[in-house]
This record gives structure tokens, sequence and C-alpha cells, in this order.
């Protein structure tokens, strides 16, 4: 068993897919260890997203991920980066497979609905910035 993090984004929660979206990655088969609904300060914003720092679209990126109230959640299961990051899709909603959350739900790069950590190292110090206390 392994754990990620992921986000309903701004765009996501907003749009009323919480539920959908979390119905999604438990039919994949997991489970959810900590969730927790999280309006961000742009410090944390910048934490999550620190290695993007100096791509051109940080500013934008996080003026995105701060601007409404998103979903945090910590899954469990087996391989839970891959199996998580396979039901959201490729970060692009033009280029993710139908069935997939981004190509099912999104147009836009800057708009793609759901993050997801993409190793065992990044979901362990991104689990630790939106849930401090779970060990
Ligand atoms: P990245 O970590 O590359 O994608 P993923 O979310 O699939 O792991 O990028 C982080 C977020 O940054 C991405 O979800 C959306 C945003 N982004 C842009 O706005 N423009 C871009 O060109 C890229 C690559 C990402
Ligand atoms: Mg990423």
């Amino acid at each position: 068993m392994s754990r990620t993090l992921i986000l309903v984004k701004p765009d996501a929660f907003a749009r009323g897919l919480t539920g959908e979206i979390l119905a999604r990655f438990e039919r994949k088969g997991l489970s959810i260890v900590a969730l927790e609904k999280q309006t961000l300060t742009r410090e944390v914003a910048e934490t999550h997203y620190a290695e993007h720092k100096e791509r051109p679209f940080f500013g934008e990126l996080v003026d995105f991920i701060t601007s409404g109230p998103l979903v945090a959640a910590v899954l469990e299961g087996h391989e839970a980066v891959k199996a998580a990051r396979q039901v959201i899709g490729a970060t692009n909603p033009l280029e993710a497979a139908t069935g997939s959350i981004r190509g099912d739900f999104a147009l836009e790069v800057g708009q793609n609905m759901v993050h997801g950590s993409d190793s065992d190292e990044s979901a362990a110090r991104e689990a630790a910035i939106f849930f401090p206390n779970l060990g």
C-alpha cells in the first residue's frame, strides 16, 4: 500500500464536481485517508508548487489555485501515485484520454480540475503541507 495527495482544484469545486471526482478515485479502489476543504494562502500554494517556480505559468498557477476553496485528500492503495494519475489523465485536458477526469471535464491546462502527486517522495512532501498532523 502507498499514498498520494490529490487536490480537487477550485474550478472543479466551483462546478460542483467534488463528489463525482472523489467517487472516481474510490471506484478505482483508492481509499480516503484524509479529506478537507481548504482555501490556500499564496505561501502554501507556492510551497506546494515549488518545483514550478521558475516556469512562465507559475504566477497564473498560484492565482488559480488560491482563487477559491479546494478539497485536499490523501488516498491510499496499491501504487496510489500511478493509479491516481491514471484516473486524472494527462496534464493538458485536450490530450487526456476520454474516461479520465481531465479528458471528460476540462478544456484548458490552466484549469485542469485535479492535482495528483507525481512520485512517492512528492506525495509525502505534499501530504505534510495539507495534513501536517497525519503522521
Ligand atoms: P505539472 O506538474 O507539469 O502537471 P500535473 O498537474 O499533470 O502534474 O504542472 C502543474 C500544473 O501547472 C498543471 O496541472 C497545470 C499547470 N500548468 C500550466 O498552467 N501550464 C503548463 O504549460 C503546464 C505544463 C502546467
Ligand atoms: Mg505535477
